[in-house]
């Protein structure tokens, strides 16, 4: 492969050759996140990386979303990571192509659908005024621990998903151990989570079908082209015939795998934002009808899912380099985000921005199923924080840290603000 040309500078300024030998999990791209996403926008619309089988990179807005768009060339169906663990179970509809990832959306769309979503808003209310009772009177709190990270998870297991919320402690620290934990208790905490969310299908199996989200996944879909063998179990499969146990905790692990962590990195950058742009702050507090518009640019300016793979299928041309059957292909949407083409000012956060497409959910047949939800999430928490903690601001020497991989995630946001009384949130 012929080396990017890339002036020494950019080595020495970011600690590595991102052009030539990116690599998502290293330090240097989680240090120098933001600057390495622009240089790459800017001047490598097509970067590589040497770690595992190796693969490349999509930075820029228009190529994100024409491999998105065309799945045919571009498959999900072996994995949505660059080097992908061979003994991990599939996920749905994420690791697979249409048409059955295709039946997949049409059988869960509608229950994450902008009118059911709504439908959740004051439960969803209830929790975040819950959370929030919690540490008012302390005037200080940890913001990830004690709400990023705790909103999510409550909203979807016990208002979408109508577990009891004593099952949630434990089941947090499974999902903490599976996303972000040391690598080598990722296994034990996804097989954790795993566990519960097949034990909840199974549960909810004895019960009489009701028309809701896990209605929907126990329900299934019937098998099609589109799924990958070599994946995983329940494989010797005949087209036509109805989905395997398997696929529908899979589905399920999928829907609550995409949107805890990736929920949390919105909340806690949405705090960190108004805690320093009093001024932003000020304008949301006055102007509710500014929220929906901010919300959207909360998403674009903190995308937290920072990439997802492709395999490429025949030969196909993007950005000017051929790519070869089997090539790898990551999707860096947080640097699609910034892209000048698509956004102007990109670096800057805009409250006021018009964004017509959000390119931090993704496009294609692949675009974020759980948008609808993230959106809700952002703006029961605008409301509920400028409403209870109007002058919050971050604690002294507050300095947040960053991981970086397949999402990014946020650490030691502390916030301090006057002590306030509990409401008393019912719950
Ligand atoms: C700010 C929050 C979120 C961001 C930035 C985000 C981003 C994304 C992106 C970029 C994709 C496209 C993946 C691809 O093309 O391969 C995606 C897919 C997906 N997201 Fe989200 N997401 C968020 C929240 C959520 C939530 C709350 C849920 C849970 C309900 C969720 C569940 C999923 C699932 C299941 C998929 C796979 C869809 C498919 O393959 O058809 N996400 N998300």
């Amino acid at each position: 492969m012929t080396a990017i040309e890339n002036p020494d500078t950019s080595t020495e300024k970011f600690g590595r050759d991102h052009f030539n030998d990116f690599d998502l999990d290293s330090p240097e791209f989680n240090e120098h996140y933001t600057e390495v996403l622009d240089e790459l926008v800017s001047k490598c619309p097509v970067a590589h990386s040497n770690v595992g089988r190796g693969y490349h990179v999509l930075s820029r807005y228009a190529d994100v979303r024409r491999a998105s768009q065309d799945w045919e060339h571009f498959s999900s169906a072996e994995g949505y990571q660059p080097n992908r663990p061979k003994d991990m179970a599939p996920i749905y509809p994420d690791e697979c192509d249409p048409p059955y990832q295709t039946r997949w959306r049409r059988a869960l769309d509608y229950h994450l659908s902008p009118r059911v979503v709504r439908s959740y808003e004051a439960a969803v209310t209830q929790h975040a005024n819950f959370l929030i009772d919690e540490f008012i009177a302390d005037g200080e709190c940890d913001f990830i621990a004690g709400f990023a990270a705790a909103l999510p998870g409550r909203a979807w297991f016990n208002s979408f998903l109508g577990r009891p919320l004593e099952d949630l402690p434990p089941l947090m620290t499974a999902i903490e151990h599976a996303l972000v934990g040391p690598i080598e208790g990722r296994a034990d905490g996804w097989a954790e989570l795993v566990g519960y969310l097949d034990a909840h299908l199974k549960e909810r199996e004895k019960e009489p079908p009701r028309n809701d989200l896990t209605g929907a996944v126990l329900k299934g879909v019937d098998l099609d082209d589109g799924v990958n063998p070599e994946l995983g179990p329940g494989f010797e499969f005949e087209l036509g015939a109805p989905c395997p146990w398997e696929h529908k905790v899979a589905a399920l692990a999928n829907l609550t795998a995409g949107g805890l962590g990736t929920a949390t990195l919105l909340l806690a950058g949405m705090a960190h934002h108004l805690a320093t742009h009093p001024e932003d702050r000020a304008r949301l507090a006055e102007n509710e009808e500014l929220h929906d518009k901010a919300v959207e640019e909360f998403v674009r300016a903190y995308a937290s899912v920072v990439a997802m793979s492709r395999t490429v299928r025949g030969e196909v041309e993007i950005a000017g380099q051929t790519f070869q059957d089997g090539d790898r292909v990551l999707l860096l949407y947080p640097a699609a985000c910034r892209d000048p083409e698509m956004y102007e000012n990109p670096t800057k956060l805009d409250i006021d921005r018009n964004l017509p497409v959000n390119a931090a959910f993704g496009f294609g047949p692949h675009r974020c199923i759980g948008s609808h939800l993230a959106r809700l999430l952002a703006k029961v928490t605008l409301r509920v924080l400028l409403d209870r903690l109007p002058d919050f601001a971050l604690a002294p020497g507050c300095e947040p840290t960053y991981q970086t991989s397949v999402t990014r995630e946020i650490q030691g946001l502390r916030l301090i603000f006057e002590p306030g009384s509990p409401i008393g949130a019912d719950l």
